[in-house]
C-alpha cells in the first residue's frame, strides 16, 4: 500500500470498551420488554447503530413497537447508558492506546475518530482525549450506518488524506467490513477468529507500533 498518512480509530470496543456499559442498558429495557437479552446476543450489536441495535434486539424478543414506541425505547436506555459513561474517567483508556497515539503523533500521522456513537464527544471528554483527534467523524455527522464506509470516507476527507493512505482500527465486524469498502487498509483489535476480514488482528494496542505500519 501507499505510505500511512493517516489512522482512523472506532471508539467503542478500541479506544474504551463501552460495549459494557450499551450491554447493561439494552438489557435493562429488554428486562422492561419482558424478555432476556445475553451477552452473546450484544455480540450482534457492535458497531451497529442505535436504531438498528433497537431492531435487533426487538427481533430477539420477538416484539413490535410502532414509531413512538421505538424513540420511547431508544431514549430510556441512551438515558441509562449516560448514567454510566457520565462515570467514566481516564482509567478506562484501553491498554496502549495513549501510548500508539503519541506515537502516531510523533511521526507526523494523523488520528481520526471514526465512530457510530452519538455519544462519542461526551466520552472523549471524559477521558480526556479530545486533543488527540484531527477530526473527529461520530454519529451526529453520518447518515449511513456501517457497514457503510461513509463514516471513514469522512474521516479521510477531513484530514486531507486518500483512502488508500489510511489504517482503520476496528473491533467490530461491521466495522471491519465498512473499512474495506472504503478501501483502506483494517487493524482488527479483537479475536483473529471474528475479524478474519481485517488485514492483520491485534489483542491489543500492546501489540501495536509504529513499524507494524509498514506493510
Ligand atoms: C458504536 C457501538 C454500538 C452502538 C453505536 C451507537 O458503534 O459499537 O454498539 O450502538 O456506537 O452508539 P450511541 O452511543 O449513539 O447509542
Ligand atoms: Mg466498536
Amino acid at each position: 500500500m501507499a505510505e500511512v498518512k493517516a489512522c482512523l480509530f472506532d471508539l467503542d470496543g478500541v479506544i474504551v470498551d463501552t460495549a459494557k456499559y450499551h450491554y447493561l442498558a439494552w438489557k435493562r429495557l429488554a428486562n422492561e420488554l419482558g424478555f432476556d437479552f445475553t451477552e452473546q446476543d450484544n455480540e450482534r450489536l457492535k458497531g451497529v447503530s442505535r436504531v438498528r441495535s433497537l431492531e435487533i434486539l426487538l427481533e430477539i424478543g420477538g416484539i413490535t413497537l410502532d414509531e413512538q414506541e421505538k424513540q420511547a425505547g431508544m431514549d430510556r436506555k441512551n438515558g441509562w447508558y449516560l448514567e454510566y459513561i457520565n462515570k467514566m474517567d481516564s482509567s478506562e483508556v484501553l491498554p496502549g492506546v495513549k501510548a500508539f497515539l503519541q506515537a502516531l503523533r510523533d511521526n507526523n500521522i494523523k488520528i481520526a475518530l471514526g465512530s457510530a456513537s452519538k455519544n462519542a464527544m461526551i466520552i472523549l471528554r471524559n477521558i480526556d482525549m479530545v486533543s488527540y483527534f484531527d477530526a473527529i467523524v461520530d454519529g451526529t455527522k453520518t447518515s449511513q450506518a456501517k457497514p457503510d464506509p461513509e463514516v471513514f470516507l469522512l474521516g479521510a476527507k477531513e484530514l486531507g488524506v486518500a483512502p488508500s493512505e489510511c489504517v482503520v482500527f476496528e473491533d467490530a465486524e461491521a466495522g471491519v467490513e465498512a473499512a474495506k469498502r472504503a478501501e483502506m487498509y483494517c487493524v482488527g483489535v479483537g479475536s483473529a477468529e471474528q475479524l478474519g476480514q481485517a488485514d492483520f488482528v491485534i489483542a491489543s494496542f500492546d501489540e501495536m507500533s509504529i513499524d507494524r505500519l509498514k506493510f
